[in-house]
C-alpha cells in the first residue's frame, strides 16, 4: 500500500463550524494570541486561559466531522493513511481516521501545569466534567490546565509527524497557512518522490521548489476532487 499523510490545520475544520486562526473573521480577532496561546499568557492569568479552551470545548461538542474529514477517513482502504494535525479538535477521530498525530495537543484533554508532556499525567475530560476549573489539581498536584501546545513551548510530537512525512508517497497539505513552525517544516521532509498536493482557497505561499500542486478551493470541494486525481493515478 501506497503512504499517504495528511497534513491539516484550522481550514479543515472551517467547513464544521470552527473559526480559523488567521482570516478576517478568525480567533485571534477576537483573543490576543499572546493573551490564550501563549506559556506566558497562561502564567499571567490561568483562570482567563483555562475559561477560552473551556469555551473552545464546548463549541467542539456542538461540531461535527465536515465532507473533508470522512474523505480523508475514507482513503484508508486503499492507503496506509496517517493524519498530522495542527487542529486540536478530535474531527478527524470522529470522522473514522484512526492513525492521528496531533501536532499543537486535544482540546479534549489535560494536563499538568509542571509537567505538561508526561503522558502519565494526562487525562481526558468527559461530560459532565468538560471544564477545568482552577484549583483543580493534575495528578502531581499542579493546577490541571489544558493539553494544548502554546507558542514558548516545545512540540514534542514533531518527532513522530518528521518520520510519517520522510517517508510519505504522496503528502496533501490542508486548510493551513504555513506560517508556524516547526509545523510548517514537515512539507521540506518529503522525499523527492514525494507528490505533495495543497488544499487551500487561499494564495498559500510556500517554495516553489516543492513542486507543489495547488487545487486552490475549500476542503471538501479539494478533497472531491483529490479523490477522483488519486483514482486516476494523476
Ligand atoms: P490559520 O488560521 O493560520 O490558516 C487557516 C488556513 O485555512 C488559511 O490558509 C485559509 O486560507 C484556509 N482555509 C479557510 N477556509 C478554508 C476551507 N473551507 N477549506 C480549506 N482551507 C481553508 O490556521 P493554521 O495554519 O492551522 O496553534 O494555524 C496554525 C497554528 O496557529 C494553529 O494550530 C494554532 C495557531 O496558533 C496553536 O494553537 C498552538
Amino acid at each position: 500500500m501506497k503512504k499517504l499523510v495528511f497534513l491539516t490545520g484550522a481550514g479543515m475544520s472551517a467547513e464544521s463550524g470552527i473559526s480559523t486562526f488567521r482570516n478576517s473573521d478568525g480567533l485571534w480577532e477576537k483573543y490576543p494570541v499572546e493573551q490564550v496561546a501563549s506559556i506566558q499568557g497562561y502564567m499571567a492569568d490561568p483562570e482567563l486561559v483555562i475559561n477560552f479552551y473551556n469555551r473552545l470545548r464546548r463549541q467542539l461538542l456542538q461540531a461535527s466531522p465536515c465532507l473533508a474529514h470522512r474523505l480523508v477517513a475514507s482513503l484508508e482502504t486503499d492507503y496506509a493513511v496517517t493524519v498530522v494535525t495542527q487542529n486540536v479538535d478530535d474531527l478527524h477521530e470522529r470522522a473514522g481516521s484512526s492513525h492521528i498525530i496531533h501536532l499543537h495537543g486535544e482540546l479534549l484533554k489535560a494536563t499538568s501545569t509542571l509537567h505538561p508532556n508526561d503522558p502519565s499525567q494526562v487525562v481526558t475530560l468527559r461530560e459532565p466534567h468538560l471544564d477545568i476549573h482552577m484549583g483543580q489539581q493534575a495528578k502531581d498536584g499542579s493546577q490541571l490546565r489544558p493539553a494544548i501546545v502554546w507558542f514558548g513551548e516545545p512540540v514534542p510530537m514533531i518527532e513522530p509527524a518528521i518520520h510519517e512525512v520522510s517517508q510519505a508517497d504522496i503528502l496533501v497539505v490542508i486548510g493551513t497557512s504555513l506560517v508556524v513552525y516547526p509545523a510548517a517544516g514537515l512539507l521540506h521532509y518529503a522525499p523527492p518522490a514525494c507528490k505533495i498536493y495543497l488544499i487551500d482557497p487561499a494564495d498559500v505561499s510556500y517554495d516553489p521548489s516543492l513542486g507543489i500542486t495547488h487545487l486552490q478551493t475549500g476542503a471538501s470541494e479539494g478533497m472531491k476532487k483529490l479523490v477522483e486525481m488519486l483514482r486516476k493515478g494523476s
